[in-house]
């Protein structure tokens, strides 16, 4: 049996529908407080950010609508990682944070904090915001190219400015559709430490379209398959149903998993 048989046959992944489960992990999310509080960031409350003025919807694909789905798909998660609270420290990466990210220095105060981040407008936005705690660095990198020469080295010399050597932590929330995600979790492996933890939140094919990388996932299990063959065992898995039409029937994918020793 398959390591994903065996997670879908065992308790950790339940494929069976659970409508009212999202109801209960928003309502988690928002009540969930650890030292650092896991809310959803206010700043999204105005869904006017920086360089993507509501005007510019990209037929519809970022309304209004979208941009509140796109925040409200990320309690999930938060609340996921709320229930691993005492696992969030050291270095953290977030991966595409954009204009919310999930980590920020003042809700995790024993991480150092990492972003990359390729949107100039949401960069410049991040290091006001987040950089003047002086903890949060902000890394421009083009994910689409993980696996330039380059990448790696731009990484280990960020986490040596930190006197660390390997990652803890990294959050990967609604990004893999943009990017060759495989080049992307095996880069992010060969930082991490093992026993370090990534989380992923994600639906297939659903986001701007616009933006859609050829080699970003086309499942759920292939997407499962692939992290597991990174390197990293399952740790906790929600498939959750379909929340809205637009996403065309696809589920959302909440996994955290631990970087397994090598
Ligand atoms: C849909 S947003 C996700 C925002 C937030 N993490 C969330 O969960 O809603 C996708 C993010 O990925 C970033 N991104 C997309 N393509 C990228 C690339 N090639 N390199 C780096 N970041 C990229 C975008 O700038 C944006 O921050």
């Amino acid at each position: 049996m398959s390591s994903i048989e065996q997670i879908v046959r065992g308790a950790s992944l339940d494929l069976s529908p659970r409508p009212s489960r999202v109801g209960e992990q928003l309502a988690a999310a928002e009540g969930a407080t650890i030292s650092d509080d896991l809310r959803i960031d206010a700043n999204s409350d105005t869904y006017e950010w920086d360089g993507w003025p509501l005007a510019r919807s990209y037929d519809g694909h970022f309304d209004r609508a979208a941009r509140r789905r796109m925040v409200a798909g990320q309690a999930p998660l938060a609340a996921r990682l709320a229930e691993h609270a005492s696992r969030l420290r050291g270095e953290l990466l977030e991966i595409g944070p954009f204009f919310t990210p999930l980590a920020t220095p003042a809700r995790f105060p024993d991480c150092r904090i990492i972003y990359w981040e390729n949107d100039p407008y949401a960069v410049t936005w991040l290091r006001r915001t987040h950089g003047t705690y002086g903890k949060a660095d902000v890394v421009t990198l083009d994910l689409l190219d993980a696996e330039a020469p380059g990448f790696l080295t731009t990484t280990r010399e960020h986490l040596a400015s930190h006197d660390a050597e390997l990652l803890d932590v990294a959050i990967i929330s609604q990004v893999l559709n943009y990017v060759d995600y495989r080049a992307l979790l095996r880069v992010v492996a060969s930082a991490m430490r093992s026993g370090g933890l990534v989380a992923v939140n994600n639906v297939v094919n659903y986001g701007l379209p616009l933006f859609f990388a050829d080699r970003r996932p086309q499942s759920v299990e292939e997407t499962i398959a692939t992290i597991e063959a990174t390197g990293f065992d399952v740790v906790c898995c929600d498939v959750i149903p379909a929340q809205w039409d637009v996403q065309a029937g696809e589920p959302r994918l909440v996994i955290l998993a631990e970087k397994r020793a090598t």
